[in-house]
């Protein structure tokens, strides 16, 4: 317990150096409990735990081990599939040093020792350098691109998509398949969207172009609703078959959000996708 507890005073000096996404995610259950501290989120404004359902359950029927987790912020996600996926191999990638620094020391917490930690950035120079993994996750990053890296390659809104499809070709090449989540309003400013906010059949269509271009097969997309007391909110994964049914996309879309699922992080689906090879 000494070593745990010299873990956790390094770890508030860490979270103490507050940055951009400095105290972003929650802490997985079994760490929090060992170190007897949380950070509480607004679940019904974004949150982790509401999305980790579909990551491992995709994760589980697809038999993945080896998992690179892109901008793993303070490693949320990395230190779950860890403790759930026996013999699982994770890297987790995150260019804030600081929060790579927590991810390092949390690990440590739950005992992972098929954890590895890296502070380079997945840009578009070394977003082929991770090594070989079964699957990815890519969640929340690449709508920062022109803002937080590859700032020369994408000098305005338009040369996004092309950029996109680049970048996530040459992902393909060494991930079989990834979870992807991205926001619609470029380096996350509203003034600056890439699709308008309520328009949920263009964030469909936009993801669609965008995977196409970029050799990427699209196996399921789940989208946000109200959930119970337990998860403020819930996913339900559909085939790209159903969510372009009969009443049409945008129609279909409106309603399934309506007024319960009002924050604009809801409103971006996560996308299960297989590297077309
Ligand atoms: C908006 S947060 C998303 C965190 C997490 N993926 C999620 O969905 O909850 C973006 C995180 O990615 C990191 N990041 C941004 N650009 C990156 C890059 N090029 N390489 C690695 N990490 C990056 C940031 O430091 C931040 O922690």
């Amino acid at each position: 317990m000494q070593a745990t507890k010299e873990i956790k005073e390094q770890l508030n000096e860490l979270y103490e150096r507050a940055s951009k996404h400095g105290q972003y995610q929650t802490l997985p259950d079994k760490l929090a409990t060992a170190l007897e501290m949380q950070f509480e989120v607004n679940e019904e404004w974004r949150g982790d735990r509401t999305r980790y359902p579909v990551i491992k359950g995709y994760l589980a029927k697809n038999k993945c081990n080896s998992v690179l987790d892109i901008g793993a912020n303070t490693g949320y996600f990395s230190l779950s599939i860890a403790d759930d996926i026996e013999g699982s191999q994770i890297t987790a990638c995150e260019l804030n040093k600081t929060h790579a620094r927590i991810i390092e020391l949390l690990a440590k917490v739950g005992g992972y020792n098929e954890f590895r930690v890296t502070d380079r950035s997945a840009n578009m120079e070394h977003i082929g350098d991770f090594g070989k993994f079964d699957c990815a996750l890519h969640l929340n990053i690449l709508h920062h691109a022109g803002h937080d890296f590859d700032k020369e390659l994408v000098p305005d809104r338009e040369a996004f998509m092309q950029y996109g499809k680049k970048y996530l070709k040459m992902f393909g090449s060494s991930v079989d398949r990834m979870i992807f989540q991205m926001g619609y309003n470029w380096g996350g400013d509203k003034t600056l969207p890439l699709v308008g906010r309520d328009d949920q059949a263009g964030k469909i269509a936009f993801t669609l172009d965008l995977m196409d271009g970029a050799g990427w097969e699209i196996e399921g997309v789940a989208l946000a609703k109200k959930g119970d007391k337990d998860l403020p909110i819930a996913y339900d994964v559909y085939s790209l078959h159903e969510i372009k049914g009969e009443k049409g996309t945008q129609k279909w879309l409106e309603e399934r959000y309506g007024a319960d699922v009002w924050s604009e992080f809801y409103q971006r689906p996560l996308w299960l996708c297989k590297a077309k090879r």
